[in-house]
């Protein structure tokens, strides 16, 4: 019998010479895969990714991150293809805040400016008054009235530390990331034990036992800058990890230890950013699909609350 071999396809060589026959851009977050990572364009946390999709010049956007990062890229280039290596790349966050039940939620509370985080529907985004990210949140609650109460959907642990931070009360929605709460408290309490001289770094996202606990607390992009200006030497870091493939590169010489996750699981590691691969990030700029659509009626009306974080921020 005649077993026909596929012919191998060298991905990564593949990718850079689509990216100059389609004019593309590789967008992609630092929760990546660090070989997505290192074919990218721009790294960055998710207000530096829509600043770029908002900037860019390339005629298709390949968006490796999820769901709701390729449609804000979308809303802000209606013009552009953007392609997304995997559809099912969502988020636990925008997943638990229907469109239904948070404008059911909004009419309850018909007074209240609803401030909403990034991870969302289109669909949400279009009936909240301001995005916001966790980079951006706390200036841009701080640039509301005081006398105006504010709705924030849909992380309660990134609303409750900018509660704290802000001293602002808030109504909440009641969502939280799957990563973010899967950190084990006794046992980054025995890792602080084991490096006493460690910073534990975390990600707002977090519940607060943690971020109680923390000594830099900020957006991916923040972790980063931290721990290259830190003088500490070592890190317990509370957030995906894949972050740490750009904190090796930024700063060899420091050590960096994942926060584990309470059962001996790969939990602290993002589910949907993970279904991307080199594989699909090749297959969807040889196929240009999937791409991300949208009606254009939606995508206008999600345009000016993420136009009103982009001039806030
Ligand atoms: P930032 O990159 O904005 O810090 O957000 C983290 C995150 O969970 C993205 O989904
Ligand atoms: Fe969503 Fe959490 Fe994954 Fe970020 S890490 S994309 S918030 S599920």
């Amino acid at each position: 019998m005649i077993t026909r071999q596929r012919p191998e396809v060298d991905f990564r060589k593949e990718i850079v010479r689509l990216k100059g026959e389609l004019n593309a851009v590789i967008l992609a977050h630092f929760y990546q895969e660090s070989e997505i990572q290192d074919l990218a364009d721009y790294i960055g946390d998710s207000l530096e990714l829509a600043r770029r999709a908002a900037e860019t010049k390339a005629d298709v956007i390949v968006f490796a991150g999820v769901h709701f990062m390729a449609e804000t890229a979308k809303i802000l280039n209606p013009e552009k293809q953007v392609l997304l290596p995997d559809l099912q790349a969502g988020c636990s966050l925008a997943e638990g805040c229907p469109a239904s039940t948070f404008m059911a939620m909004r009419a309850q509370h018909p007074d209240h400016v609803s401030i909403t985080y990034i991870n969302c529907s289109a669909e949400v985004k279009a009936a909240s008054d301001i995005i916001c990210t966790s980079s951006s949140a706390e200036k841009i609650i701080r640039q509301i009235p005081p006398e105006k109460p504010i709705f924030f959907a849909p992380d309660k642990n990134l609303g409750q530390y900018l509660i704290r931070k802000t001293g602002r009360d808030m109504l909440l929605w009641e969502g939280s990331c799957v990563v973010h709460e899967t950190f084990s408290q006794q046992k980054i309490l025995a890792l602080q034990h084991e490096f006493p001289d460690a910073e534990l770094i975390a990600h707002p996202e977090c519940e607060e036992p943690i971020l109680e606990r923390a000594s830099f607390i900020g957006s991916t992009s923040a972790l980063l800058k931290h721990v290259q200006s830190s003088p500490a030497t070592s890190f317990i870091v509370a957030t995906e990890p894949g972050i740490i493939h750009q904190m090796k590169k930024a700063s060899p010489s420091k050590k960096y230890i994942p926060a584990p996750p309470e059962a001996n699981c790969a939990c602290n590691e993002c589910p949907y950013m993970k279904l991307n691969t080199l594989e699909k990030l090749y297959l969807c700029m040889k196929n240009r699909a999937p791409e991300i659509t949208m009606e254009a009626s939606l995508r206008e009306r999600a345009l000016l609350p993420i136009r009103r974080m982009l001039e806030m921020s």
